[in-house]
């Protein structure tokens, strides 16, 4: 009786001490990579400083970016320079960030337990190294660098993958996250509308106006209307409409109606033009590898919600609810990227409301830094709630939906020494 007490008891504390060796190791390893990610932030924001000194700092890692350009191919060229100065910067940084952890965590544990906190302190540093030490037997070709044609949606939104990372060697000053994302989540770092094209839909009202606005801060290359009545109806999209879809990267569709036939402008002429712009969108050509398409919709909390007896509301409601099931085919798409924005009540034409337009555009461009797709702006609380019946209770529809993405991944390429910017 008293063996097996003791038996349970080892097996207990076993598990226990494996427990803590894991949560030990994933803080320690990812504090490291966290002050990694601060570093790398500082030496890009150095490489564009007015003050010379701290340009050639930042060229300890500008060498990667060399070596790995924004075409995404190896310029063997930069390839000892990236080893012997790009690869220990980032060992450094992490071995540091880990030794900081544990002293952090030093201070709250009891005596007896930090032996065993040190200990996996060694271990993780000792898999730092090995990991380095690896990279550099790869030449610096790890797993998150993949010399992409046309880079692949990024299904990821906790852990960097190769998809995301492209898009650092892409846009340098974007995507800074080496392991983690969190980084990005805080600095907003987490998308881009970099010389994006886009075709934005309801200019004319008090949301598209707003996001308008917003676009126009960023460095977009080109902003297009839509309107209703002039480039497209409830039953049509017209000829030049279809030539501005054909050059958009980006379509978002901020059109809609509260009353009359809300079927008709809310639902049917967005899955329309989405299908339109997946028809006709090129993309583009040149040395860049190309990148998805992506569509952003205005939804509503009304999705979620019941209309409480009002006729109206069940009808606009209706009309919102009966894009789901297109938005979630969408959502699931590997060839377009895209948003769907859950909006509670804001002031325009459709009725008075505590918030602004303005103030649902910013919270919606705040998410969209941070890399979200499904994109709560909120102050009831409740599009948090519609997200687990968006992600777990809508199903699919099985659309014939699929835009045209351009070149196939391949294995990375090497040579031609053009020496690229970071
Ligand atoms: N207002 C809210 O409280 C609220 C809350 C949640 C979600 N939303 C959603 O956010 C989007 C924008 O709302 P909003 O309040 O900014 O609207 P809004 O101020 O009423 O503007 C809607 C715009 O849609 C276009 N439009 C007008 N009639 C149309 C029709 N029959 N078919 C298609 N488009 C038509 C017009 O723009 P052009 O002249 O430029 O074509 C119009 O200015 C809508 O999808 C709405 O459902 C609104």
């Amino acid at each position: 009786m008293g063996s097996q007490f003791d038996d349970r008891l080892a097996i207990w504390q076993t598990a226990i001490y494996a427990s803590l060796a894991v949560a030990y190791f994933v803080l320690y390893y990812f504090s490291g990579t966290l002050l990694f990610d601060i570093i790398h932030f500082l030496l890009h924001k150095c490489a564009r400083s007015p003050f010379r000194v701290l340009r050639q700092i930042s060229k300890v890692h500008s060498v990667h970016h060399w070596y790995f350009d924004r075409h995404l191919r190896y310029n063997n060229r930069y390839k000892l320079a990236n080893a012997l100065t790009n690869l220990p910067l980032e060992l450094s940084c992490q071995l540091v960030g880990s030794w900081l952890s544990q002293r952090a965590l030093s201070m709250v544990l009891r005596e007896d337990d930090q032996g065993f906190a040190t200990a996996i302190l060694h271990l993780t540093l000792c898999v730092e190294v090995i990991r380095v030490i690896v990279v550099v037997i790869l030449e610096g070709k790890d797993s998150n660098h993949v010399g992409y044609l046309s880079v692949p949606k990024d299904g990821g939104w906790l852990l960097v993958g190769p998809e995301y990372h492209s898009l650092h060697h892409m846009y340098p000053d974007q995507f800074m996250g080496s392991v983690l994302r969190l980084f990005d989540w805080i600095m907003g770092t987490s998308s881009t509308l970099k010389n994006k094209r886009v075709t934005i839909t309801g200019v004319g009202g008090a949301l598209g106006a707003a996001i308008k606005k917003q676009l126009e801060c960023e460095n977009v290359e080109s902003i297009t209307a839509l309107r209703f009545g002039v480039h497209f109806d409830e039953e049509s999209v017209s000829e030049d409409s279809m030539k501005i879809l054909a050059k958009t990267d980006i379509l978002i569709l901020t059109h809609g109606l509260r009353h009359g036939d809300v079927m008709k402008a809310n639902y049917e002429t967005s899955k329309r033009l989405v299908e339109v712009f997946s028809q006709q969108r090129k993309p583009r050509t040149g040395r860049r590898p190309t990148e998805l398409p992506e569509v952003w919709y205005a939804g509503s909390e009304s999705e979620m919600h019941p209309s409480w007896g009002n006729k109206s509301l069940a009808a606009y409601s209706a009309s919102k609810r009966r894009f789901l099931p297109f938005a979630k085919s969408l959502y699931a798409s590997d060839t377009v990227v895209y948003r769907h924005i859950v909006l509670a009540a804001f002031s325009s034409k459709m009725g008075p409301a505590i918030v602004s337009a303005d103030w649902a555009a910013k919270w919606t461009m705040w998410w969209i830094r941070r890399g979200a797709r499904y994109v709560p702006v909120t102050y009831t609380g409740l599009a948090y709630l519609h997200f687990f019946k968006f992600m777990f209770v809508v199903k699919a529809e099985r659309s014939g939906v699929r835009f045209e993405i351009g070149g196939q991944a391949e294995v990375p390429t090497s040579k031609d020494g053009t020496k690229g910017k970071m």
